[in-house]
């Protein structure tokens, strides 16, 4: 079975948090994976041999995927790098919080850009290739702000919600060839990116930032617990596995019971 094969994974956004453990988990079960993130070559050549010692390949590439071109660039990197990925993982996110009527745009433009655009940008260039190979996994990290909101984080929702919508576009429009695309949706997960709102309440609050951080997970899920990087990474392994074979246009919360309430 052709997914039982070691495959070519891209994962972007994946030089930090949840995207830097799915390469590890990726890489660990025998598959060639491309690093993608912002940090500069020397960086990601560290990262990269992290992920050689699985006896995997592995590349790096730092484009900028807020464009077109930057998502085109990625797609030839990974190419020239390791192959025609079989399995598209776009994991790369901002982040931006303050209320509608302050949101900077600039802000606005770059989480739609990054968060959601990407996303189309990359199945797009990806798609022909996969379909012409009859197989594929497409899987969006979105959030359970794809699912419900919260406030403060417009462009965030307005982008996990459409990426949510994508996802059910991609898995209809690839289901005759053996693709799937699935997202991924997240509560919280330890990781840089939730760290400026856990800073937020430790100082808005004086307190340390073991309590800023429970209180920040327990506002919103009854499990007051943070996920792990690992956890997500685990499952999207599994959607790549024989087991998750007619698991398509599904949006599955990973979010200690937040979108159950
Ligand atoms: N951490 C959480 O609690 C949480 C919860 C739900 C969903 N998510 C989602 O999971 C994904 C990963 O989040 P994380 O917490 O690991 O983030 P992170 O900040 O640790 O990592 C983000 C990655 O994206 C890359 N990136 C950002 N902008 C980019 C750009 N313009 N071009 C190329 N790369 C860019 C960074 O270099 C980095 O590798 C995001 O889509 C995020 O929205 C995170």
């Amino acid at each position: 079975m052709q997914q039982d094969q070691s495959q070519t994974v891209l994962v972007t956004g994946s030089t930090s948090g949840i995207g830097l453990a799915i390469a590890h988990t990726f890489a660990a079960a025998g598959h060639n994976v491309m690093l993608h993130g912002l940090e500069n070559v020397q960086q990601g050549r560290a990262l990269c041999e992290q992920l050689t010692r699985y006896g995997v390949n592995a590349g790096f590439s730092n484009a900028d995927i807020a464009t077109e071109t930057g998502c085109s660039r990625l797609i030839a990197d990974t190419r020239e790098a390791i192959g025609h990925p079989s399995v598209l993982v776009n994991n790369a996110g901002v982040q931006h919080t303050a209320p509608a009527h302050e949101f900077p745009t600039d802000k606005w433009q770059q989480i739609l850009s990054v968060n959601l655009s990407a996303t189309f940008f990359l199945s797009k260039e990806i798609l022909p290739a996969m379909r012409a190979g009859q197989w594929g996994r497409i899987i969006n990290i979105a959030s359970v702000h794809g699912l419900v909101a919260s406030e403060q984080k417009a462009a965030y929702c307005a982008a996990k919600h459409g990426l949510v919508g994508l996802t059910k576009v991609l898995a209809l429009e690839n289901a005759d060839c053996n693709i799937t695309a699935n997202a991924i949706c997240p509560g919280w997960v330890e990781t840089p990116l939730i760290q400026p709102q856990i800073e937020s309440i430790a100082r808005n609050e004086s307190v340390d930032m073991d309590a800023a951080r429970a209180q920040l997970v327990g506002a919103k899920q009854p499990l007051a617990q943070a996920t792990t990087p690992d956890a997500i990474a685990q499952l999207a392994l599994y959607l790549c596995g024989k087991f998750a074979n007619t698991i398509t246009g599904a949006a599955l919360p990973v979010d200690g019971g937040w979108t159950a309430q």
